[in-house]
């Protein structure tokens, strides 16, 4: 069923970056950016080598009000034109996700307008509807700082968890991993720029629970692995720090290329609803064009149509938040300004 088409301003501050976006369109998508501002907050937290939570709420205070207002003008509209106000109630840092929960309740207050709590992770899950109109049900991968998880999507706020990790996010991992080598924060591009030119068959790091059935992953180990790795070297060559860096990062794609096509397997013999099945990764995680590459090579081999937002719509932005918001408000959902933030805030 065609909708009609909303004009949604999304806000987002769950974690380091503060962002405003304008979005319009229906489900099931694609949907037009009218605008999309994303304030980094890298340089605050690069000297403490990760994100410092008091920080990162003031930076978001600072800044809110003024992103809001570039998004509107931006996009060439007025509060007054835009049909409801969506945000991230979490889960996240939880001052962070309170700057821009009360931020979107005052603007929603102000002009009348209905507001919409987005949960950050459905953002990222259903930025492939926004970017590509993919259809449900579809498989998901959703690889980001905080989050590991493979999911089935059958719709706003239903997902079937088929695994996930039970210790560390991939990105976890690749910030650890880029602190050890000393290559600074966010860990994520630099360990996939420090292992172009790297030898990924150097260093075997493992691959655990990958004899065992079933889509769970985990990284604490391979965190550890490389952490002695790296501490043990007392005279590391030239190539020392590219090749763990290629060896961590072979390691994880191994990791997620494993699950992800066991789970691609469970999909097609237990969704036949979806007719062209499509597997999604999304996540900031998945700005990985490495990862990307083994990703797109594992669908191919099982006939899904692999989907991946651009890079820019993989990491934390406000326009997967306006469009999990307008398909939740499509479907007449939206809160009651006594909805609070939630810390933790599992899709399924
Ligand atoms: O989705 P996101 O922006 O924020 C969360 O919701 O967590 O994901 C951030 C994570 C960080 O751990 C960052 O290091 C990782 O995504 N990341 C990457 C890349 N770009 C960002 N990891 C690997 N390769 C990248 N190119
Ligand atoms: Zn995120």
């Amino acid at each position: 069923m065609t909708q009609p088409s909303l004009t949604i301003l999304g806000i987002e501050s769950s974690c380091d970056e503060t962002a405003a976006a304008v979005v319009r369109g229906a489900a099931p998508g694609p949907g037009s950016i009218l605008s999309n501002i994303v304030a980094s907050q890298d340089d605050a937290h690069a000297i403490y080598g990760g994100v410092v939570p008091e920080i990162a709420a003031r930076a978001h205070v600072e800044r809110a009000d003024g992103l809001v207002a570039k998004a509107l003008a931006e996009a060439e509209l007025t509060l007054s034109e835009i049909d409801a106000v969506a945000v991230t109630a979490g889960p996240g840092l939880i001052g962070g996700v309170l700057v821009g929960l009360m931020t979107a309740k005052a603007l929603a207050l102000a002009a009348g307008k209905p507001l919409i709590a987005v949960n950050h992770l459905e953002g990222h899950a259903l930025t492939a509807r926004l970017t590509h109109g993919v259809a449900y049900p579809f498989l998901l991968l959703l690889v980001s700082g905080g989050h590991c998880q493979l999911l089935v999507v059958d719709g706003p706020g239903q997902y079937v968890r088929l695994g996930g990790t039970i210790d560390d996010a991939a990105g976890e991992a690749f910030d650890k991993t880029a602190k050890l080598l000393g290559l600074g924060f966010p860990g994520g591009p630099a360990v996939e720029r420090t292992a172009r030119g790297g030898n990924p068959r150097r260093f075997a790091f493992p691959r655990p629970l990958l004899d065992r059935p079933g889509f769970d992953v985990s990284f604490a180990g391979l965190k550890t692995a490389v952490r002695y790795t790296v501490q043990r070297e007392t005279a590391p060559d030239a190539s020392f720090a590219a090749d763990i860096a290629a060896s961590f990062q072979q390691a994880v794609a191994d990791i997620l290329t494993a699950r992800s096509k066991a789970a691609m397997r469970w999909f097609a013999a237990n969704r036949p609803d979806a007719h062209a099945p499509v597997f999604v990764v999304a996540g900031g995680v998945a700005a990985n064009a490495m990862l990307r590459g083994a990703l797109t090579a594992t669908a191919d081999g099982e006939g899904f149509a692999m989907v991946a937002p651009p890079l820019p719509l993989c990491t934390d932005n406000a326009a997967m938040i306006a469009w999990a918001g307008l398909e939740a408000f499509g479907l007449g959902r939206q809160a009651g300004l006594e909805v609070s933030a939630k810390a933790r805030w599992p899709l399924a």
